[in-house]
């Protein structure tokens, strides 16, 4: 990727954008330049929301095929540019570019769901009204409509495929969109916004503003804004919400995610995927992810079978320049953030932590790390770590187990290795997370499910049709004198 020669205009209701300053994208893992990128005014700010306002009565009305033919569109274009957006992707934050390739990947699977549902969605539920004598002849038609325009707040871990779930449900459902990328990876939004330039969407139905996160609140505080999607750290997302208590606020936070290993799961074969499963997904995108591994709960009859095994994973990892397609693990998104992250797991190895494996730092590259007996009153054992750090935890039997992985301020979702269904059934039951995975680590995710977390791990549910309920509202249609 070369320093591109003049700076990335934004999108402005749609159409190209030059603001009166630029700021610069760096990549993490060698600080060259990426690009720059111009930042939007006040004034600009200001006719995008406008612009949006004025539109939102005509886009909410535009046909289900209009709106899904320019999903499709973007669907068809990410095909086609793939390599390019990865490649993007992997430059400006730095992520390895298999995980960036499959960021694509997974934001064409985005708008082809958003596609379907939109013309699915909203086909309406009738309801008759007659089971009392006052409702004889009525009919109920209920019908959802767009609450207005969407205040998109990504977040850079995955630059682009977060901003995919603000947008596309939005012109899935034909509620107008502002959306503001991350500071650090903007471009990857930015591109989204050239290939909805390519369709035939209203003007003002949409705008991607790269403005800094300083003036953020004036956007948040926008009456014309009604809805705000965020996604990123808990304490900014709780002061949004705070800020905007009657706004409708869906946020997408922070979590710890445990991997629990139960006394079924152990048979040499057994522990081998676990192992694999829990390394590679402790550190992919350098932990950068809310539903990474950071905490292995494991019973005390295969722990110390496990442990060794997914150190001897961790340690097979390749570590370095993220361009190469056999890195596992890169930067993270900057040095201060590496530098934060050792000093959480310093605190917890001068707190009693014992380090198995990592706990190195190289620039902005933290190396994949894994300790035991971490204190639980240290940053590592009661915050989002947000790097390649896993922590194990002995436990007896399955109700500790359940109980460990509870004793977390967070609850994201979780992942459970068993093969008993009846287990799987009790940890959906007791396990205080948005989403628990059967025999695989927390970090899966597909697109269309309803990903969202309980207690400090947000409100609200993403994931394409789940965003579509969250951008609209019900509004009943009450027919008289009906025939029935
Ligand atoms: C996140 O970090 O919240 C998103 C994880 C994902 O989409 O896989």
């Amino acid at each position: 990727m070369t320093e591109a020669t003049s700076p990335h205009a934004f999108w402005l209701a749609g159409r190209e954008a030059t603001g009166n300053t630029t700021f610069e994208v760096t990549s993490p893992w060698d600080g060259r330049t990426v690009g720059h990128v111009s930042v939007p005014t006040d004034e600009q700010v200001e006719e995008a929301v406008a612009a949006a306002a004025a539109v939102a009565e005509e886009f909410a009305a535009t046909p289900a095929h209009v709106r899904a033919a320019a999903l499709d569109h973007v669907v068809t274009r990410l095909g086609e540019r793939a390599e390019e957006i990865a490649q993007l992707i992997s430059a400006e934050n730095g992520k390895p570019i298999k995980w960036a390739r499959g960021e694509v990947a997974r934001c064409t699977s985005v708008f082809r769901w958003a596609a379907d549902e939109a013309r699915r969605f909203n086909g309406g539920d009738a309801q008759r009204l007659d089971s009392d004598a006052g409702g004889t002849g009525r009919l109920a038609l209920t019908r959802r409509f767009p609450l207005g325009t969407v205040l998109g707040i990504a977040p850079f871990n995955f630059p682009l495929n977060l901003c995919a779930h603000k947008v596309a449900p939005a012109i899935a459902v034909g509620a107008p969109i502002i959306l503001k990328p991350a500071p650090a990876t903007p471009l990857s939004g930015l591109i989204l916004g050239e290939l909805l330039a390519e369709t035939d969407l209203p003007a003002g139905s949409w705008s991607v503003l790269p403005v800094p996160n300083d003036r953020m609140p004036a956007l948040v505080q926008d009456e014309r804004l009604p809805i705000i999607s965020f996604t990123g750290s808990a304490p900014v997302g709780w002061s949004i919400l705070d800020s905007v208590p009657r706004k409708r606020v869906t946020l997408e936070l922070g979590g710890n995610g445990a991997a629990i290993v139960l006394p079924d799961f152990s048979s040499e074969a057994d522990l081998d995927f676990a192992a694999q499963r829990i390394a590679t997904f402790s550190n992919y995108q350098g932990g950068q992810s809310c539903i990474s591994v950071q905490r292995v709960i494991a019973d005390a009859s295969v722990y110390d079978r496990l442990v060794p095994k997914v150190v001897a994973a961790i340690e097979a990892l390749a570590t370095g320049d993220p361009g190469d397609p056999a890195t596992d693990v890169g930067p993270l998104v900057s040095e201060d953030a590496a530098k934060r992250v050792e000093s959480w797991v310093d605190e917890a190895v001068a707190a009693g932590a014992k380090l198995l494996t990592g706990g190195k730092r190289d620039g902005a590259t933290y190396a994949p790390t894994a300790l035991e007996n971490v204190p639980a009153d240290t940053r590592l054992g009661c915050e989002e770590v947000f790097g390649p750090v896993l922590s194990f935890t002995r436990v007896d039997g399955e109700e500790e187990a359940f109980a460990a992985a509870n004793d977390s301020q967070y609850g994201l979702q979780a992942g459970v290795f068993t093969h008993d269904v009846q287990a799987a059934f009790r940890a959906h039951r007791t396990l205080e997370v948005g989403g628990v995975i059967v025999g695989d680590v927390p970090s899966y995710r597909a697109d269309q499910m309803p990903y969202g977390g309980a207690k400090q791990s947000g409100v609200g549910r993403e994931g394409v049709r789940y965003a579509m309920e969250d951008y609209t509202y019900e509004r009943v249609l009450v027919l008289t004198g009906l025939d029935l």
